[in-house]
């Protein structure tokens, strides 16, 4: 029951409707007693006694009893289903706001199948639990009491007599709970591995196909498919071995009722109708019981889905940073970043840093350009940047302020970083570049592409700015993501723009005008741009050339490539065809033939 404490707050507001739902089925089920007296009536006073003048009455106190009935299974079921609607509603929203402010650590081994199991899967468990399983689970307690009761005014050795075996009844159904517990729980995990495969599946469709993977994952689903099968199997397996056993004795009370109550109304010391009572009584106390094994395992299951839930809602956010406060007011950020002797390690005892003793001073409006190979720590620098992570050694700063000092807010405000992989929502284009401001303009809109010169190649799609695109921006080139997601930074109008890697799918000349574009419009905004290709950086204030974490050179480009070192022989190697056809160029227009 702890974890349906600690939902408390998420269903405690609708505790009026959740006591109307639990009365109106507990009232229902009242009825269904009165059914017994009324038709211990019907016998007994009625045909027995052959008073027909009162079947009209009767005929209308049982219709009566029939409509009441009805209105309160209509209050039990919609006050029932609003009291899980809403307790949902809230549940999922603030699942939801957890994902959003989750470390980005977390969402490096974190699997979208499994979170969105718990989103929709579990939340209904808890739903149906809350909503509709604890009235029933109530009132199930009082129609064994009350039904007892009844039954033993009627006559006590005969209520005694019949309900003997019901401990053993239950006892069963305890038994049945304890087996398929685990059945469940491995269901339900198999579940969410076989939606994780899926899901995972679609979301790297491109590459499985190019690599002609379809079979492997074919296999890999079948078999998470066959598993989910077997354990799907097992469970039901186990329920069945119990259930004929449970009706068996289940359907002993009656019978014994039958020989022992005949007996007494051929002896006389029972009514035919205090008979037929007793017998609709014992069907009334014992259906509930044979239900108790299920409705303990929907209890069990909202359970195992609210601790699911749960431990959702009790991550840790990184929210490392102060949030502003109402009585706060932004602060306006210049621009100007310090890396003071960072040393940066992902994981906390290893031994390789991603960034190892890195220093650098970027004033407002300085372009800053990192360059280096595959895994030399650049994009660590954009993620220690947006605070993505949280350093130990060494201090960043931004306008002599430690990072940590800032609201968050302030940061975000101020920083546009462009990721590595674009990511582009199935959206519109207008959204995708409006995402995260506060309904921009048209003109807005248009400017920041066409600064990103992305405006070009929109206005040629028949939908233009209104163009749909698929998930990750499936149907554009990987330029065209790029220059959205370019322009998705500048309509911000950021004081700090990171590129990471963000122009490496476009063509030389797309990206000088890009460049130019910037350079214009930019000249207040601090710049980082990491790359790998010369080209990108060359134009940048201070280059810093890393390498392992580390930073090998730095210094402009006139500086680094005019000495000796890793930055000559990068621009060598990528100039190199280049400065051979210049050469050759020069050669034949001087030479005049060839
Ligand atoms: N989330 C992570 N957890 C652990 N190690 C990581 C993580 N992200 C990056 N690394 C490691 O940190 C180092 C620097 O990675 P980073 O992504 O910054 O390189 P990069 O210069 O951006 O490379 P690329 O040019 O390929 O994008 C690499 O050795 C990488 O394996
Ligand atoms: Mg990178």
């Amino acid at each position: 029951m702890k974890i349906f404490k600690q939902m408390k707050p998420f269903y405690w507001n609708e505790r009026k409707r959740l006591i109307i739902s639990i009365l109106s089925l507990t009232c229902a089920t009242g009825m269904n007693l009165m059914y017994t007296k009324l038709l211990q009536f019907l016998i007994d006073d009625v045909i027995v006694n052959e008073k027909y003048e009162l079947v009209l009455t009767f005929s209308f106190t049982a219709a009566g009893v029939i409509i009441a009935k009805s209105g309160m299974q209509y209050l039990y079921g919609f006050t029932g289903a609003r009291v899980g609607n809403k307790m949902v509603l809230r549940l999922r929203n603030a699942c939801y706001e957890k994902l959003q402010y989750l470390p980005y650590s977390y969402y490096e081994t974190a699997k979208t199948g499994d979170l969105i199991a718990r989103m929709t899967v579990d939340m209904d468990a808890v739903r149906n639990f809350i909503g509709f399983d604890f009235a029933q689970f109530i009132n199930m307690g009082l129609t064994i009491i009350f039904g007892s009761v009844m039954m033993l005014t009627i006559s006590w050795k005969l209520a005694l007599l019949t309900l003997i075996t019901t401990p053993i009844l239950i006892w069963l159904t305890f038994r049945l709970d304890r087996k398929a517990q685990p059945a469940y729980r491995d269901t339900r995990s198999a579940m969410s591995q076989l939606s994780s495969v899926a899901q995972e599946n679609i979301a790297g469709i491109r590459t499985v196909k190019s690599f002609n993977g379809m079979g492997h994952e074919i296999n890999k689903f079948s078999d998470k498919n066959e598993r989910y099968r077997n354990k799907q199997y097992e469970a039901a397996k186990t329920v069945a071995k119990h259930y004929p056993v449970i009706e068996l004795m289940a359907n002993i009370c009656p019978i014994l009722l039958l020989i022992f109550g005949g007996m007494h109304v051929i002896r006389g010391s029972l009514s035919l109708g205090e008979l037929a009572a007793l017998f609709s009584l014992t069907w009334l106390i014992i259906s509930p019981m044979w239900w108790i094994a299920f409705h303990i395992n929907k209890y069990s299951q909202a359970k195992a889905s609210g601790e699911r839930i749960f431990e959702l809602l009790q991550l840790e956010t990184s929210r490392c940073m102060p949030e502003r406060t109402r009585e706060d007011a932004a602060i306006p950020i210049n621009g100007e970043i310090r890396f003071q002797d960072v040393s940066f390690y992902y994981k906390e005892n290893s031994s390789t840093p991603a960034l190892l003793h890195f220093s650098l001073v970027a004033s407002p409006g300085s372009v800053v350009g990192i360059i280096g190979s595959t895994g030399s720590g650049k994009s660590t620098i954009l993620k220690l940047l947006i605070g993505a992570y949280k350093i130990k050694k060494g201090e960043i700063t931004i306008d002599g302020k430690n990072y940590d000092e800032w609201h968050s807010s302030d940061i975000k405000q101020s920083i546009a970083p462009v990721f590595q992989e674009t990511y582009l929502f199935a959206a519109t284009i207008r959204d995708n570049i409006a995402f995260g401001v506060d309904n921009p303009s048209d003109e807005e809109i248009t400017q920041a592409a066409m600064k990103a010169q992305a405006h070009e190649f929109i206005s040629m799609l028949p939908m233009g700015y209104d163009t749909v695109i698929g998930e990750r921006g499936i149907g554009l080139s990987g330029g065209q993501r790029q220059r959205i997601a370019i322009a998705r930074a500048l309509i911000r109008k950021p004081k700090i723009l990171i590129l990471d890697d963000a122009t490496s799918a476009l063509d030389m000349e797309t990206e000088y005008k890009l460049q130019n574009a910037l350079k214009d419009e930019l000249a207040q905004t601090t710049c980082f741009i990491m790359a790998n290709r010369i080209s990108s950086i060359r134009h940048a204030d201070e280059i810093i050339v890393l390498d392992k974490g580390q930073i090998l050179q730095r210094g402009t480009h006139q500086d680094l490539v005019s000495l000796e070192g890793p930055y000559r022989s990068i621009y060598l190697s990528q100039y190199d065809d280049s400065i051979h056809k210049h050469n050759h160029l020069t050669l034949t227009v001087e030479g005049g033939e060839q």
